[in-house]
């Protein structure tokens, strides 16, 4: 995608806007986790959300989602309004998340957890949900190999691919993936990096929550800076990845040279 392409002029055709943020607060009790964020996501676009621990970004997506009914702004899917919509009602309507953690049901094999993320379409009984497994597993051999093996006693890499999976699932419009590198050696954040890149080429919208915002930047399209709740640096992804205090902030974790 070509910088002209987000360039704020852009900003008048709306059609193109899947997810739109407008000032979202977001509180636990008198915690305020999120003050003020506005964060779009076009359609086709693979957007990083990079920030320190503590910074919000758990909590904006949350709010994004409905797992926690932000305290003041708007949330846009699609150009409707959804802040009060349920969390489940969303995913129906192609908003999904891949929460911090992966949450996948780790007593049940690899195949039901698929079949719980096909659940808001009626599991596995349509032939389109079929054709999406079918895909699902072309794109993550390693599980095709374990549908059986419970979940739990897979390996952190191969859980969060199952994570991604069952996402993959809810047949999304947009995905959104918080810490996709959470424990996971250089290699395998590596490859998992690599598979998010071709789905967005594929055409997925993405939505990516990272730590390690070398790795973000380096396959997205536009980013977010967020720090204590507010959006501190918003732009091209190849711009704030030279941007000096983006570097001294962030990039000290460094992806490690090929
Ligand atoms: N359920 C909760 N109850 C109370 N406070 C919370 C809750 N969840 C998060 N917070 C607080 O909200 C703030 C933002 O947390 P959040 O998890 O959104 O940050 P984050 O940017 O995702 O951090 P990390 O990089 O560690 O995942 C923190 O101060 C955190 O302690
Ligand atoms: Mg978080």
């Amino acid at each position: 995608m070509t910088t002209q392409e987000i360039s704020p002029d852009s900003d008048s055709n709306d059609a193109d806007v899947l997810l739109d943020i407008q000032s979202m607060e977001l509180r636990y009790g008198a915690a305020v986790a999120v003050r003020d964020i506005s964060l779009k996501v076009k359609r086709g676009q693979l957007v990083a959300v990079i920030g320190n621990n503590g910074a919000g970004k758990s909590s904006m997506v949350k709010g994004a989602t409905g797992l926690v009914a932000p305290s003041g702004g708007k949330v846009l899917f699609r150009g409707a309004d959804t802040t009060r919509m349920s969390a489940n009602a969303k995913v129906g309507q192609g908003l999904v998340m891949v929460p911090e953690g992966r949450l996948i049901f780790p007593d049940q094999s690899v195949e039901d957890n698929l079949i719980l993320g096909a659940y808001v379409h009626g599991g596995l009984k349509s032939a389109k949900a079929k054709a999406t497994r079918e895909k699902v597993l072309e794109l993550f051999p390693r599980l095709k190999e374990r549908l059986g093996q419970q979940a739990g006693s897979m390996s952190g890499g191969e859980q969060q691919m199952l994570a991604i999976a069952r996402g993959l699932m809810a047949e999304p419009e947009l995905l959104i993936i918080d810490e996709l590198s959470l424990g996971l050696a250089p290699k395998i954040v590596d490859q998992l990096m690599g598979v998010l890149s071709a789905l967005n080429n594929d055409g997925l919208t993405i939505l990516l929550v990272e730590q390690l915002a070398s790795y973000a930047l380096a396959i997205a399209d536009h980013a977010y800076v967020i720090a204590n709740g507010r959006v501190a640096r918003e732009g091209p992804s190849q711009v704030l990845a030279r941007d000096p205090e983006v570097m001294e902030a962030f990039l000290g974790r460094k992806k490690p040279a090929a």
